[in-house]
């Protein structure tokens, strides 16, 4: 039997809040005035919506190799998540979708696993929540992130109404950077369907795999061998006590055929890699009947897409007019050689008519994935400078470029190197990276100032370096993409110019977030390097705009030097020169003059 406990603690063996003299909203007397204190960024400073558990992996939790299933995992994340969704709303949640994420270790039988979740943001009637799962080897103590994922759950009021939540208060640092990136990430998981349906439509695929050069896999695989059909009655025990599906259950039935399908491919067992969203379109009850069907839908050198689908429908009633669609997603698989080395896979032969489409859309799915992953997973100073812009990435680019910033602002180590007319320069150095932040007060709207700072074309009004400023293309309204040209860093050089994308965002009506500009290099055939210019890149750069009484705002300007801008910035730094703070004061003028909206 499985050993379940859930408690609000920041590691096991740790007292709960309660038991440490804290109260759940982490609000505490303070014995010597008899007001309240906030608590600080203490160790015991535990956010009230934290739920943990704590599994022992038992032999029926595992696969045949003795390894925790990801099925059985997904259930254990999925309730977990609730629970903290939950505290949070003081109401029933359902799992509205679970991001993509990839298992990075395996848990084998005998293991403990720690889940820990906590709710990084509420926005309207839906909340973001963060799940880690560690792993321990009882026998040595050692402890390993196995993977990190992000669900959105929704509240429901006892009739069943979506419900407005109350927001969430970030306490800490790192609560904070987490509020701020949960909004981020939401635009993303929203873009998500919109940004396949469109490569999948904008790309002429070439059926390369299909043709004569293709060097692997000779063997060629009908789909229809791949193809799994399954049906679940949904009892008591996969529901919550109001009788809706546990989010979690039907994922780990997906998780199941989907491995079946894989593992005909070859006739080998295949191991899940990596999932893409899962996202619940209804709602299932006890009784209902769920039929689940999966089929490998390409094969990669490597690596496959194993799509799976997910209705519902009440006993009697099975006609197809009456199924509910509940979910669908696209799992990646891959089969491992006694080495733990991917095998080259045989190819597929895809069904006529849907299955082409599914054979060609699993291409563009991975297109998507592999830039996705090279984009998000890239640490802030691991990034090539500029990345190529295009339609199918440029949610994840947007999202990178807010993300590096709001990274940029949240370091620890800013010090204060001059101030000159009330402008203040701070430097930082950390990995190896110089950064650089300058912070002014004008006395201006929060709004007006993110609306004139945010449009390049104003730039030459305080900027003398910036020469000329074009739109080449607004890609949305948050996100425009720049051409500037500006002066040579030293005399008898070529003028520099960059291609940057400026991605905006603008706090949500209930938040206190500030305003966020943010800029990067980025690479787009519309415009090629030119022989008159040296090319230059920013690697993140940007305004971080907040408002700070009725009628002053606080500008910070922060950028991570690269070559372009060194040359600027190392003399103010070493104090030989204060051309920062003249370029800012030019720039607070500018704001105090045009201040009117
Ligand atoms: N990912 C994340 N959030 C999503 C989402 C997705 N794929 N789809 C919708 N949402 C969010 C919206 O952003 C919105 O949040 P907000 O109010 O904070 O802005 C909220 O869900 C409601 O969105 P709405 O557009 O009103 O959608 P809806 O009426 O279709 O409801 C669900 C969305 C998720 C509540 C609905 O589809 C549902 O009931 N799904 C089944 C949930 C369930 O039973 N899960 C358990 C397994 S069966």
């Amino acid at each position: 039997m499985s050993v379940i406990f859930i408690r609000m603690s920041s590691h096991p063996g740790a007292p709960t809040p309660m038991e440490n003299g804290v109260d759940p909203a982490g609000v505490t007397p303070n014995t010597r005035d008899g007001e309240t204190e906030v608590l600080g960024e203490a160790e015991d400073c535990r956010n009230p919506t934290e739920v943990e558990m704590t599994q022992l992996v038992m032999p029926c939790h595992a696969n045949h190799l003795g390894e925790l299933s990801t099925g059985q995992m997904l259930k254990w994340m999925d309730v977990t998540a609730c629970l903290s969704a939950e505290r949070h709303a003081g109401l029933l949640c359902v799992t509205a979708s679970m991001d993509d994420f990839q298992v990075e270790e395996a848990i084998k039988v005998g293991q403990a696993v720690y889940i820990k979740a906590q709710v990084n943001r509420a926005f309207n009637t839906s909340m973001e929540v963060g799940i880690d799962v560690r792993v321990e080897d009882l026998s040595t103590g050692n402890q390993k992130l196995v993977c990190m994922a992000h669900s959105t759950f929704v509240a429901r009021s006892l009739s069943g109404e979506k419900v407005q939540l109350q927001a969430l208060i970030p306490r800490t640092s790192e609560e904070s950077l987490q509020h701020t990136l949960a909004a981020e990430r939401r635009r993303m998981r929203l873009a998500h369907a919109d940004t396949i349906l469109e490569l999948v439509h904008s790309c002429p695929f070439q059926d390369v795999t299909l043709g004569p050069n293709v060097d692997y896999g000779k063997e060629l695989v009908p789909a229809a061998r791949t193809r799994v059909h399954s049906v679940e009655l949904v009892l008591p025990p996969h529901a919550n006590h109001q009788g809706n599906t546990f989010g979690g259950q039907i994922m780990a039935w997906m998780e199941a055929v989907a491995t079946i399908s894989a593992s005909r491919l070859c006739r080998a067992h295949a191991t899940l890699r990596d999932i893409d969203m899962f996202q619940f379109r209804g709602p299932s009850q006890v009784g209902d009947r769920l039929t689940l069907k999966s089929i490998v839908n390409n094969a990669f050198r490597k690596s496959m897409e194993v799509g799976v689908c997910v209705e519902a429908y009440r006993q009697g009633d099975c006609s197809p007019a009456s199924l509910r669609h509940i979910n669908s997603a696209f799992m990646t698989f891959v089969v491992l050689d006694d080495n733990g080395d991917a095998r080259t896979l045989p190819r597929i032969k895809p069904y006529a008519g849907d299955g082409e489409r599914r054979y060609r859309e699993a291409i563009a799915r991975k297109k998507i994935r592999l830039d996705r992953k090279y984009i998000l997973s890239c640490k802030q100073n691991e990034v090539p400078l500029s990345v190529p812009w295009d339609p199918s990435n440029q949610v994840y680019l947007s999202f990178n470029n807010v993300l590096a910033l709001t990274l940029l602002a949240s370091r620890g180590a800013w010090e204060l190197v001059s101030v000159q007319n009330g402008i203040k320069l701070y430097s930082c150095e950390e990995g190896g990276l110089l950064s650089f932040r300058i912070e002014m007060r004008a006395c201006v709207s929060a709004e007006q100032a993110f609306l004139l700072l945010s449009d390049l074309q104003h730039r030459a009004a305080w900027d003398k370096h910036y020469q000329k400023c074009s739109l080449i293309q607004a890609a949305d309204e948050d996100d425009a993409i720049y051409s500037v040209e500006s002066l040579a860093i030293r005399k008898g050089l070529r003028p520099q110019d960059f291609v940057v994308l400026m991605s905006r965002r603008q706090p949500c009506q209930t938040s206190r977030d500030p305003y966020v500009i943010a800029f990067r290099s980025v690479t787009l055939p519309a415009a090629p390097p030119s022989p008159n210019f040296t090319r230059s890149e920013v690697l993140c750069a940007g305004f971080i705009v907040q408002q700070l009484n009725s009628s002053e705002t606080r500008i910070s300007y922060y950028n991570q030097a690269t070559p372009a801008v060194l040359p600027y910035i190392s003399k103010d730094i070493a104090g030989l020169s204060v051309e920062s703070h003249a370029l800012f004061l030019a720039c607070k003028t500018f704001l105090e003059n045009n201040s009117k909206l």
